[in-house]
């Protein structure tokens, strides 16, 4: 995308003009316009090969956060959420980041762990070593599942043994095949070779495979976001009352050490990382389970459950903020191929690469945390809330068009909005 993803106003525009400029900016064809809008789409029939039972489909409102810099690239995100405040706070929080050169981000290679349990082993310590010795047989043996991958050079990259030796069921092996799934989010890929192993590792082992699965905690397949905030940027007034950068980026940091030190608190912090990544992770037809299993699992690696972001000061008194986690999405297979949006919105984002989209993911959550932040350290979450919140109370008493905004307007000046 050539063009800038700063939008002004757009916020503002008719669904038509903000449809028609992003199919401008983003290339879209007439028949992608039309699945971003809604007219086309999953259909019944084809919602009928993607899951069992079938009754129904269900929506939920698909909207472009705006303002995005993300490794100097602009990047419109189509975001699916159902939560108001959502598409605004990570707009504003990218048009800050923006003001400090955007987002910066990196990825490890993208390699899934499978695990294969093994239970009834009869010395774990020497089957350790004669699997560790058989590694390139069982590395591969998992190869040949999966010719594609390996061919797009994906593939095993290495095997690790864990011996668990207590357990409410006595001491038991776990073996780690560490595999690359390239564009595929993997989990198809990994079960498929872990399956395949489980023979040879009986054999070599003398012990009985029982579990034989993908881990969600994907801490081989980080990506990381990064940004720093002029302090001038963050200087703001809201109801009379100046809130001066420089104290803002102080409160942050103080906001940031609670989440670091308290999981009541980093629960929450980590949930509003969340809402920006989840409704990328939607938007992409990936799955939003495994990515919170994986980010949440993250969160507690060393035995205390803290916050996935870090915010501090820098020497020159500007706010930076940090973000690493599991990103464990694909741009290929699942319902990434089954659902029609998937393919427009990846347009959209002009992503080719797994490892390229979760970086994009990671901006977004840094970026959704820190407009959380800002607001909670400050005036506090619930005035951006309730005039958002505002419009869905108009459309419920019945407002209509021009009307909702009308409505909506009043109702927050009257103060009258209560959840
Ligand atoms: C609400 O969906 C998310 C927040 O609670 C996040 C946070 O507290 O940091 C506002």
């Amino acid at each position: 995308m050539a063009q800038s993803s700063q939008l002004p106003g757009f916020y503002n525009y008719s669904i038509d003009d903000r449809l028609s400029t992003l199919s401008a900016i983003a290339g879209l064809a007439e028949e992608e316009r039309a699945i971003v809008n809604g007219a086309a789409g999953l259909t019944i029939h084809l919602a009928d090969h993607m899951i069992e039972n079938v009754v129904g489909l269900h929506s939920l409102p698909l909207a472009i956060a705006t303002n995005f810099l993300i490794n100097g690239r602009d990047v419109l995100v189509p975001m699916v959420i159902e939560e108001p405040s959502v598409v605004a706070g990570a707009s504003f929080a990218a048009k800050l980041a923006r003001a400090g050169g955007g987002f910066l981000t990196s990825s490890t290679p993208p390699e899934m762990i499978g695990q294969i349990q093994v239970v009834d082993v009869p010395n774990l310590e020497s089957a350790r070593f004669d699997l560790l010795s058989r590694k390139e047989q069982l590395l591969e043996l998992a190869d040949e599942t999966d010719p594609v991958i390996v061919g797009l050079g994906g593939g095993a990259r290495d095997v690790e043994v864990r011996t668990i030796e207590q357990s409410t069921s006595g001491p038991m092996l776990v073996v780690h095949l560490i595999f690359d799934t390239r564009d595929a989010m993997g989990a198809n890929v990994v079960n498929t070779a872990a399956e395949a192993l489980a023979p040879l590792i009986e054999e070599i082992t003398g012990g009985r495979v029982l579990l034989r699965i993908l881990s969600n905690l994907a801490d081989r397949r980080l990506a990381r976001a990064k940004c720093v905030i002029p302090a001038d940027a963050l200087t703001f007034e809201s109801d009379g009352r100046t809130f001066e950068g420089g104290q803002v980026v102080n409160r942050i940091v103080e906001a940031g050490a609670l989440a670091a030190a308290d999981p009541y608190r980093a629960a929450t912090h980590n949930k509003g990382i969340m809402n920006g990544v989840d409704a990328v992770v939607l938007a992409t037809g990936n799955d939003w389970r495994a990515i919170e299993a994986g980010a949440h699992a993250y969160a507690a690696r060393h035995g205390q459950y803290t916050s996935l972001s870090q915010w501090g000061k820098t020497p020159e008194g500007d706010l930076a903020g940090t973000l690493e986690m599991p990103m464990a999405v694909g741009v290929v297979g699942g319902a990434i191929r089954a659902h029609p949006l998937p393919k427009v919105t990846l347009k959209i984002l002009g992503v080719d690469t797994a490892r390229d989209l979760a970086e994009i993911i990671v901006a977004v959550g840094l970026a959704q945390n820190l407009a959380a932040l800002r607001a909670l350290a400050t005036e506090g979450i619930q005035r951006g809330h309730m005039s958002l919140h505002a419009r869905q109370v108009a459309m419920a008493a019945g407002a209509s068009g021009d009307e909702i905004e009308k409505v909506a307007a009043r109702l927050v000046e009257e103060r009258e909005i209560l959840e």
